[in-house]
């Protein structure tokens, strides 16, 4: 998963030293009518998801009809057709109109009665993860005990047969002999399409459908394996290796959403997801998403009727967890879905290489260890004698005059920095090295993109670097590159992802609700990327966690069971994690949800407590202080529960000494307990037969400035368990301090021109000529939170409001200090919609005057009727020419 991917305005690029999004301009985002659903993600011109209002197949062909008699250059057609009791509809593609004869023909779309809703077509990032090549199985890098997964297969005899997953990624290589060597009825991979062909991106949407969902993009054709990846981890077997996935005797569904390369669309989305659906999928399962915590959107919309028709929809929950709070994604925030966090593997494979003196130097002072590296190019690296690259030089290898020719036949030894990795390669090969090992000037091991390097390399820490150079200074130094990769126990194993989401909703629901194993998963490659690897991502917990789903499914047998009470029962019986491996305070359920899925404890224990989890909201108002949590018994003795209180670390989302509100990147622990007060601290529960309990909050004594984001688990501690009883608990977490007093701008928004480096004060006059874009007025503005909507306002000269000069600005998630989404910019066409329209609800030009902008944006949980919810900013006077 990735962030919403943006464009670049390449004008700003020369003045302005971040890079920008870009709210495209299109007529489609002015529109204001009730029928019209905005959308607030990167929109893709011209593009709609239209609902009709009742069951009839043909209104798409009708509304062709009647738009290309109205509008002659009209190039329209219906791009997909959506006939089904979840979702009627069409998707739509209106091209060839101006902007005026657009906004016209979207109106008698809108204005039709067999029209329900008009939702914009938006993006769907491809998935992001962190490969590793790595060749042939390592069993023992198999997360199943972390999950009793392994206790399934080998007590209950469980693995998943007869259970039907659906996944919508990019597509699986079911040659692989792991995934079973074919499609179609009778094999592992037995449903599914390739919904959109080789070639289709968002952009270009060239839709080649083909009837099975093979991914054969090939090794130069950048693509990932991500849906091999993906698909091998729920229902992958290899017995040759013992590679064994989640539920190896799953039947698996495969719908191709992704072409070779780029983005979806969330039409393809929806398609998919009906397609999976009417396949029979007893679980659909999907590791894609954006970074918004809004839940808006078509796809949305039809993920949360499918969940209430029975069917659970696992959701990642997205890879953001280094930018701090509130960057769990849409569709995971969907009600009913269930989002994923990532916890990591205890094992990783490494790959390692051996320092030691030559055998044949006498002068031999060290004797031989093993260095883990990453590796940097594509060619493996030769063993050899290590030397510095420069030793009268910065180290940095960037003077190909000062490169030592003591290098020639060797390896050189390089800091990291100055100049590109390619650089450095090129200028040690020059002297004749034959592979570079590039240390870190500060850290870790780093990945390196070295597309022009002429020889290998590979990174190390650096403290290796500075190791290495004391081996070096001593004697002589070779390195032995293992050929086989290493597993080594990871030093966070069995904790919360670093790369994880971290929540909440934006709307304070607890998200994510469960964890998988997504850090350092080996599982299937497509045979053209060597057949196996590792990768990192919640797009690896949330396959995870839907074979567990599957094992789940199939032990129930006939019985059925709501996905909303499987979901409880899973969390219920979670593992809950400290949040280092080194401390004994637990992590906060905003990283972990209700902890790592134990998937043999779910199935056999018989205690349910529902809800599974809570949110105390904020402490602007009393009304979320107590919750009442019901406990069920279906067995057949009567258990008895201690309950207390697990605090977690709290989260301290700001730093409001050094950088105010906007939020610390990645979060901050921090201590602060809330007291829970119970309405009984023990309780017996007889067989068939449920207790409540009433918990309310003492939330703690936090400065409400602050924010904090406090935590816990309510723990039901067995007692006298003679029937092995497990423990259960309920996530529960809470924000000291009042929502909607977050700012919700970073500073304020500017007034720019098209530079976007010339800010205009508030006493400055703005000249725009319409006819001419080089005078286009842009605003640029920074989210330091979350707002429903921002109502851009256009003041006369006399500052009465006229309209609105700005639409499309809803539900827009915060930015962060990545540089992708650091900062938001919007050029205005002169257009605003008028605030009493007399007849149509679109925009219109402005004439010639003075005018300002007005925005007033809704805080996070404000009330839209209540004026003093919003944040209001004013330009300065803008002159229309
Ligand atoms: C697979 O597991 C079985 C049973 O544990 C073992 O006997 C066999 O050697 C393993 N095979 C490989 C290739 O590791
Ligand atoms: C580096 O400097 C030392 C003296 O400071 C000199 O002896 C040596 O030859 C120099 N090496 C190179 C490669 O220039
Ligand atoms: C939190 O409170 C706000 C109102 O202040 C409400 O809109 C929102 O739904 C609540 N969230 C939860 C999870 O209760
Ligand atoms: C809190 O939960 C952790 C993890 O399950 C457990 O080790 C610890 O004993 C619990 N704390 C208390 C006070 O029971
Ligand atoms: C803008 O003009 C007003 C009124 O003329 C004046 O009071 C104010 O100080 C000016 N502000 C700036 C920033 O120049």
């Amino acid at each position: 998963m990735k962030k919403r991917s943006l464009s670049i305005l390449p004008l700003f690029a020369a003045g302005v030293c971040f890079v920008v999004l870009v709210f495209s301009g299109t007529a489609s985002a002015r529109i204001h009518h009730p029928k019209y659903k905005k959308a607030g993600r990167e929109i893709i011109p011209g593009q709609y998801v239209i609902e009709f209002s009742d069951g009839q197949t043909n209104h798409g062909d009708t509304l062709v009809r009647s738009i290309r008699k109205e509008f002659k250059h009209a190039d329209v057609k219906v791009k997909e057709k959506y006939h089904h009791s979840l979702f009627n509809g069409v998707s739509f593609d209106i091209k060839g109109l101006n902007e005026d004869d657009h906004q016209n023909a979207l109106k008698s779309i809108l204005d039709q009665a067999s029209v329900a809703s008009v939702y914009p077509v938006t993006y769907i990032d491809r998935p992001a993860t962190q490969p590793f090549s790595v060749k042939a199985g390592e069993p023992s890098i198999l997360p199943h005990a972390m999950t009793q997964v392994d206790r399934v297969h080998k007590e209950l005899k469980n693995t998943g047969k007869g259970i039907v997953v659906g996944i919508l990624d990019t597509g699986i290589d079911y040659k692989h002999p792991a995934l079973g060597g074919g499609f179609g009825p009778g094999y592992k991979v037995a449903v599914g399409a390739d919904v959109v062909g080789d070639d289709y991106t968002a952009e270009n949407p060239v839709i080649k459908p083909n009837p099975t969902p093979l991914d054969e993009c090939g090794a130069s054709s950048g693509a990932t394996g991500h849906g091999t990846h993906v698909a091998g981890i729920i229902g992958g077997y290899d017995p040759s290796t013992n590679f064994t996935g989640v539920a190896p005797d799953a039947t698996l569904g495969m719908w191709r959403v992704f072409g070779c390369n780029g983005r979806t669309g969330n039409d393809i989305i929806i398609k998919a997801l009906l397609m999976a659906y009417d396949a029979g999928c007893d679980i659909l399962s999907l590791s894609l998403g954006d970074n918004s915590g809004w839940s808006e959107g078509a796809e949305n919309v039809v993920a949360e009727r499918i969940v209430k028709k029975g069917v659970p929809v696992i959701v990642a929950a997205g890879n953001d967890g280094a930018s701090g709070v509130f960057t769990v994604g849409s569709p995971s925030t969907a009600p009913g879905v269930m989002s994923v966090a990532s916890f990591d593997n205890a094992y990783i494979l490494v790959k390692q290489f051996t320092v030691g003196g030559d055998s044949a130097n006498p002068i031999l002072t060290h004797s031989d260890y093993s260095i883990g590296y990453i590796p940097g190019s594509k060619e493996t690296m030769p063993d050899g004698e290590l030397v510095l690259a420069d030793p009268n030089g910065s180290g940095e290898g960037c003077d190909a005059s000062k490169v030592s020719a003591d290098v020639k036949g060797k390896l050189a030894l390089i800091k990291r920095g100055t100049c590109t990795f390619d650089e450095k390669a090129i200028n040690v090969a020059k002297a004749g090295a034959i592979g570079a090992v590039i240390y870190n000037s500060d850290g870790d091991a780093f990945g390196m993109s070295m597309p022009t390097a002429p020889i290998p390399a590979v990174s190390v820490s650096s403290g290796t670097g500075a190791k290495l150079i004391g081996e070096i200074k001593k004697g002589k130094t070779v390195l032995t590159f293992k050929k086989k990769d290493t597993v080594l126990p990871s030093s966070t194993g069995n904790t919360v992802s670093s790369f994880s989401s971290v929540g909440a909703s934006y709307e304070l629901h607890l998200r994510p609700n469960l964890a998988g194993i997504g850090g350092n998963v080996f599982s299937t490659l497509p045979r053209y990327l060597g057949s196996w690897g590792s990768m990192s991502g919640t797009s690896m917990a949330t396959p995870y966690v839907s074979g567990t789903l599957a094992l789940y499914l199939n032990a129930l047998g006939k019985k059925k069971q709501k996905p909303e009470y499987i979901t409880e029962q899973l969390q219920n019986y979670a593992y809950i994690a400290p949040y280092a491996n080194d401390v004994k305070e637990l992590d906060s359920p905003l990283r972990q949800g209700a902890g790592l899925v134990q998937i043999y404890d779910a199935i056999k224990q018989d205690v349910h407590i529902s809800p599974a989890q809570i949110s105390f909201n904020d402490t602007s108002s009393s009304r979320y202080k107590t919750h009442t949590l019901t406990i069920t018994n279906h067995g057949h003795s009567t258990i008895t529960y201690q309950v207390i209180n697990n605090v977690s670390t709290a989260i301290a989302p700001y730093d409001l000494k050094k950088s105010g509100y906007a939020p610390v990147e990645p979060t901050v622990n921090v201590k602060a307990a809330a007291k829970l007060r119970v309405s009984s601290n023990h309780i017996r529960v007889p067989p068939r037969s449920s207790k409540k309990v009433r918990v309310t909050v003492i939330p703690p004594r936090t400065d409400p400035k602050e924010h904090i984001m406090y935590g816990g688990f309510v723990q039901f501690k067995a007692l006298h368990n003679r029937h092995n009883n497990k423990d259960i608990t309920v996530p529960y977490f809470g924000v000291v301090g009042d929502q909607r007093e977050l700012p919700i701008f970073d500073d304020s928004p500017y007034l720019s021109d098209i530079t976007g480096s010339n800010i205009y004060g508030k006493n400055e006059t703005f000249v725009f000529d319409p006819k001419d874009e080089n005078t286009t007025p842009y605003i640029l503005f920074r989210l330091l939170t979350p707002t429903a909507r921002i109502d851009a306002e256009l003041l006369d000269h006399k500052n009465k409001v006229i309209g609105y000069a700005f639409n499309g600005l809803e539900y827009l998630p915060r930015n962060t200090m990545n540089p992708e989404n650091y900062m938001n910019v919007i050029g205005w066409s002169g257009t605003y919609v008028p605030k009493h329209p007399s007849n149509a609800p679109f925009a219109v030009p402005v004439p010639p005057g003075t005018y300002r902008f007005r925005w007033r944006a809704l805080k996070l949980l404000g009330n839209p009727h209540k004026h003093r919810d919003y944040e209001v900013w004013e330009s300065g006077p803008i002159k229309v020419v």
